[in-house]
């Protein structure tokens, strides 16, 4: 399946500039949606995960099926003022903006294995963030997984030494 033809392309949107690639239609699509977590799913079935860690706001969608389907905890990682326990915090730039990531300092234990996942990956700077917080907390970071990844932008760069995966490209 050739997830792009699901996937709806704004000019302009933030700001000026940007293309932004938006996954809502991907997502209300049942044959797209399900091929997308069933990807993630074959690949993370075999590895012992304890804990899957979705970005603020779309990683949650995919992170969460992917958790209850792993039979694991899910783990939230927010955009600041969000959660209310005691919190580490990154902060972190994007292709439209800038802002601080939050995760509950308990959220995981030293050494569980987890993966992080959000829809996109464009500049990298939210998910390189997202890895710091998880390092911090000691655990062991199997990869990150991305539905879309805009190469051109060179995200992988602001995530070095954590493996990256995605299901498909947009130049
Ligand atoms: C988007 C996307 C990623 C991030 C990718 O979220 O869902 O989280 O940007 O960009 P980057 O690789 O340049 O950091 P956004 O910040 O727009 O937030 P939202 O999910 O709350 O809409
Ligand atoms: N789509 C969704 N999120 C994004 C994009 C995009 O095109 N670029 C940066 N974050």
């Amino acid at each position: 399946m050739d997830l792009k033809q699901n996937i709806r392309s704004i000019p302009n949107w933030p700001i000026k500039g940007v293309i932004f690639r938006d996954l809502t239609t991907l997502m209300q699509d049942p044959n797209a949606f399900r091929y997308s977590c069933d990807i993630f799913y074959d690949r993370y079935k075999d590895k012992n995960l304890d804990k899957m860690v979705g970005i603020d706001a779309r990683g949650f969608v995919f992170g969460a099926v992917l958790a209850y389907r792993l039979g694991i905890g899910f783990v939230p990682v927010r955009k600041k003022g969000k959660l209310p326990h005691k919190t580490i915090e990154q902060s972190y730039s994007l292709e439209y903006g800038e802002g601080i990531l939050e995760m509950h300092e308990d959220a995981v234990t030293p050494g569980e294995k987890v993966v992080i996942v959000d829809d996109l990956i464009a500049t990298g700077g939210t998910a390189g963030a997202t890895v710091k917080l998880v390092k911090q907390l000691g655990a062991d970071l199997l990869e990150c997984a991305f539905v879309v990844e805009l190469p051109d932008l060179k995200g992988r760069e602001q995530i070095l030494g954590c493996p990256v995966f995605s299901i498909t490209e947009f130049e």
